[in-house]
């Protein structure tokens, strides 16, 4: 906004980009804003990056299986490379930030490398590339500048209908042993509750119906920046008071929101699950561990019996919540008893659903100093007891609501390709019995009734009385 990033970049129109996006809801919507920003610089965007022009691949490093692929993508870039002269290669997000120069070095074919601060640098790095010019930008941007990027061109197809992340606040500052995030996203900064109500009422107008309100400790919205009274602070309120704004926007039905850190929930927040009216009735809330003494080994500043604590008065809120979780299993010095204490929260907690991973040690971070590594079989054998008693649970919690009724915000075709497939608010996938076309496409909301529970999915029927919406 304000700025001109066509006159910025100069490129000519006729080439096509194809960006490779690994890791988090982040980085997914940091894709789509670098897509945005090359729509206008005049790339089209292409569905395959074989034939493409310009490739980004858009890294994660939380573990380091992660940060490997981009390692053999670039092994294998070189290839697509040299098949058309003139292709340009490069490389953003969370690696990019962290080895930054180091990529530029090892790896000849790659053009410029983004840090995950200036997204809005990509047109001029491309074009920088385009007269042979390498480049590269990680600098830290502890403004806000960086969330005041153009709006949707209008030749970008929106590749999820009636739905779209929105970016409330970014970067961590909670520094949890394990993790690299806050090396790779930098210090927490709040955007201003007044340009996200402004986008989202953007989308409204554009027919999207669900929000999903994006940051790596979204709860924490804020908390900083209020404090702080900054000049460009003005407009920031507290997270319960932002969702509250957003409720209030017109053509808005779903609001979600993600990750919360368990440590700021605070009874703003707890009371708007009960009475918010598009606050979706679902909440990603990563325990990581149940063990008081890991929880502490990890940094993650609360215990075990607060997390329970914490979803009795959730629920207390919004008796029919939805709960999923992330958790790291063979974190240094987990012994069966912390693992077990990890299985009896998720049974407590009653997670409908788990992200769990191995522990996979980070470089420059606390805890791959620790000692005591758990040995691989071990860490292997409980996550697959965790996942047992996850996949358990799932289709207990799933059969339970066989026969009632939900909504259905469709997302397009089923894992297989035969149905249509959405997410009820709940977040859970429901896949709607009956042949994919014709029917309510991408965006429409549909009421539902469920006939049949999976371990991974629900199986709907349009309800008779249903009117698409
Ligand atoms: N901000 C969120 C999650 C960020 S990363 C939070 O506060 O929890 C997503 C998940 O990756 C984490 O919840 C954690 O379960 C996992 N993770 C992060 N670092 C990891 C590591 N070093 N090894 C294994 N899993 C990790
Ligand atoms: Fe990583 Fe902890 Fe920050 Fe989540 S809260 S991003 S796990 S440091
Ligand atoms: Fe990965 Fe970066 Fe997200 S490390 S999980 S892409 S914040």
């Amino acid at each position: 906004m304000g700025m001109s990033y066509e006159t910025q970049a100069g490129l000519e129109g006729g080439r096509s980009f194809h960006i490779r996006t690994y890791g988090c809801q982040m980085n997914v919507h940091d894709s789509e804003k670098i897509a945005n920003l090359l729509a206008h610089a005049g790339f089209a965007e292409n569905p395959e990056d074989e034939d493409a022009d310009l490739l980004i691949v858009n890294t994660c490093s939380i573990r380091e299986k992660a940060e490997h692929r981009l390692y053999t993508d670039l092994g294998r870039l070189r290839a697509w490379k040299e098949r058309r002269p003139g292709r340009l290669l490069g490389v953003a997000g969370c690696v990019a930030q962290q080895e930054g120069d180091g990529i530029l070095r090892r790896f000849p074919t790659v053009d410029f490398v983004c840090g995950t601060h200036n997204l809005r640098w990509v047109p001029a790095m491309v074009a920088a590339a385009e007269q042979g010019r390498r480049s590269l930008r990680t600098e830290e941007d502890p403004s806000r500048a960086r969330f005041e990027l153009p709006e949707r061109h209008p030749g970008l197809a929106s590749p999820t209908p009636g739905r779209a992340f929105v970016t409330v606040m970014e970067g961590c500052d909670m520094f949890c042993s394990f993790c690299i995030v806050p090396t790779t996203r930098g210090r927490e900064v709040s955007r201003s509750a007044a340009s996200i109500v402004d986008e989202v009422r953007a989308l409204a107008d554009r027919g999207v119906v669900e929000v999903t309100l994006l940051g790596q400790t979204v709860n924490a919205y804020g908390r900083h920046d209020l404090r702080r009274g900054r000049a460009d602070d003005q407009g920031t309120t507290g997270f319960a008071d932002l969702l509250a704004a957003l409720d209030a926007v017109p053509g808005i039905e779903r609001i979600r929101y993600t990750s919360p850190h368990p440590i700021f929930f605070d009874d703003a927040l707890i009371d708007a699950h009960g009475g918010l009216t598009s606050l979706c009735p679902h909440v990603h809330l990563p325990v990581q561990s149940g063990s008081d003494a890991v929880l502490e080994a990890m940094r993650r500043r609360y215990r075990g019996d607060e997390v329970r604590a914490l979803v009795e008065r959730l629920r207390t809120a919004r008796p029919d919540l939805a709960l999923t979780t992330d958790l790291i299993v063979g974190f240094p010095g987990e012994s069966d008893a912390d693992f077990e204490a990890t299985l009896e929260l998720v049974r407590d907690a009653g997670f409908v659903d788990s992200y769990s991973f191995k522990y996979s040690p980070r470089p420059g971070t606390r805890a791959a100093e620790l000692p005591e590594a758990v040995a691989p079989e071990r860490a292997q054998e409980r996550l697959e007891a965790l996942q047992e008693l996850q996949r358990a649970q799932t289709l207990a919690a799933h059969r339970a609501r066989v026969g009632s009724e939900t909504e259905v915000l469709v997302e397009g075709a089923s894992r297989r390709g035969d149905q249509r497939s959405g997410r009820d608010p709940y977040h859970r996938v429901v896949n709607l019995a009956g042949p994919a076309e014709p029917g309510p496409g991408p965006g429409a909301r549909v009421a539902v009734q469920i006939v049949e529970a999976t371990p991974h999915s629900l199986i709907g029927e349009l309800s008779p009385a249903a009117v698409p919406r």
